[in-house]
């Protein structure tokens, strides 16, 4: 399902307001996933009475309504600013959201057609709205928008499929994935590399491989270099995975030199991070996730970086069923966030991709998506189906 955010602003100059929005969106980056439409309407004056008499914009979120109403109350407190207008018409409780539907201060609905926003307040009737795609204000006015982080749904096949099988289920998710509101990725063994990546040419799918060597190259049999998973026109690789930390004793070392030469070559690096049962148990899960980050991903430099993608999957969730709870997930999603930000700055953390994975498919990738710090998943059983793995890129 899809909401519509809208934001108020009644500062007066067009300018301003726009600025004042686009402040917003910035703020609100972690729920929004489209960009494509905004909506204004040129200034009215300082006083006006009500929060969209200058500007309207319009974005779609995951949220349910209750949520983007605190999201939006949250970005309104951090931005100071103030719930009531000078002659009170403009009550606290700002903005009431109800799938495209707002409340004016006397409690008249307005009405959000898809061209055209009816006015029920007589003020308000004096306000013609526009409709300008956003992409041209931001590109005009400001740069914030860009910041926005990379929504993704990523598939790990893992040991499965043969290449006949790889390439028949590459080729339904191309036909039906055109215009996808997320960056969607499938990771598939090193054998299907090649020929899935030329036949999604053209398609957004992008491919991933699920691992690379630690070393440049050389005699190393049976290995697979991070030069040549480029080679094979794969643009992503993911690295970390528990089952290669815990079957193939990866260590923080050995994935930092993988990371490092994956990055050297070009490619980009899903990064999986995540606690096993006894250490959720024993309440040690961010110490976990921190150590992990420390010692392979934190040594990157801040350009390196902007080329990491992060999946926290609790080995106890993968393949077993058990889901993280979206308030687990978004927990420890938030806390990752925090180690960024620390680490490289809250602008670069806000732009870092935090996928989840483990025992997520469509039924509950939903509700896990709608957390504001969960930016998809990485998806391993479901994304062996396609009607199940597009099912969940729709739920993103
Ligand atoms: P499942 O979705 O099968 O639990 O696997 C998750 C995973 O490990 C993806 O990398």
């Amino acid at each position: 399902m899809t909401y519509y955010l809208s934001l108020g602003s009644n500062l007066g100059e067009r300018e301003q307001t726009i600025n004042r929005a686009l402040a917003c969106l910035e703020e609100l980056a972690g729920v929004i996933t489209s960009r494509s439409e905004f909506f204004y309407s040129a200034p009215w004056g300082y006083n006006s009475p009500n929060p969209f008499c200058n500007l309207c914009c319009c974005v779609e979120t995951n949220l349910q309504p209750l949520q983007m109403l605190q999201a939006t109350q949250a970005v309104e407190r951090r931005l100071g600013r103030s719930h009531k207008t000078a002659d009170g018409h403009y009550e606290d409780r700002t903005i009431d959201i109800d799938l495209i539907r707002a409340f004016d201060g006397n409690g008249q609905e307005i009405r959000w057609e898809t061209e055209t926003l009816t006015l029920p307040h007589p003020l308000w009737q004096q306000r013609e709205f526009v409709r300008v795609p956003l992409q041209e204000i931001i590109t005009k006015q400001h740069k914030t928008i860009e910041h926005m982080r990379t929504r993704m749904v990523a598939g790990n096949w893992k040991m499965n499929k043969n290449l006949q099988e790889g390439v028949a289920l590459a080729t339904e998710l191309k036909e039906a994935v055109k215009d996808p509101k997320c960056a969607v990725v499938i990771g598939t063994p090193f054998i299907h590399l090649a020929t899935v990546a030329e036949l999604l040419k053209g398609s957004p799918i992008k491919v991933a491989a699920e691992n690379c060597a630690d070393h440049e190259k050389g005699a190393y049999t049976g290995e697979v270099s991070a030069e040549m998973v480029k080679s094979t026109g794969a643009e992503y690789v993911i690295l970390g995975h528990s089952e290669r930390r815990q079957y193939y004793a990866e260590s923080y070392e050995m994935l930092a030199e993988k990371v490092r030469l994956a990055l050297a070559n070009g490619l980009k690096v899903i990064f999986c991070i995540g606690e096993v049962k006894e250490e959720r148990e024993a309440g040690k899960q961010n110490e976990v996730v921190k150590a992990q980050l420390e010692g392979s991903v934190f040594g990157l430099s801040a350009e390196e970086w902007k080329n990491i993608v992060l999946a926290y999957e609790p080995v106890w969730a993968i393949g077993t069923g058990l889901t993280a709870t979206p308030e687990q997930a978004q927990e420890i999603h938030a806390y990752i966030r925090s180690l960024v930000a620390d680490k490289f700055g809250k602008e670069a953390a806000e732009d870092t991709t935090i996928l989840y994975g483990g025992s997520c498919n469509e039924k509950n990738a939903a509700e896990l998506f709608a957390c504001p710090d969960i930016d998809g998943g990485l998806i391993g059983g479901a994304a062996l189906v396609a009607d199940k793995f597009l099912a969940i890129i729709a739920a993103r």
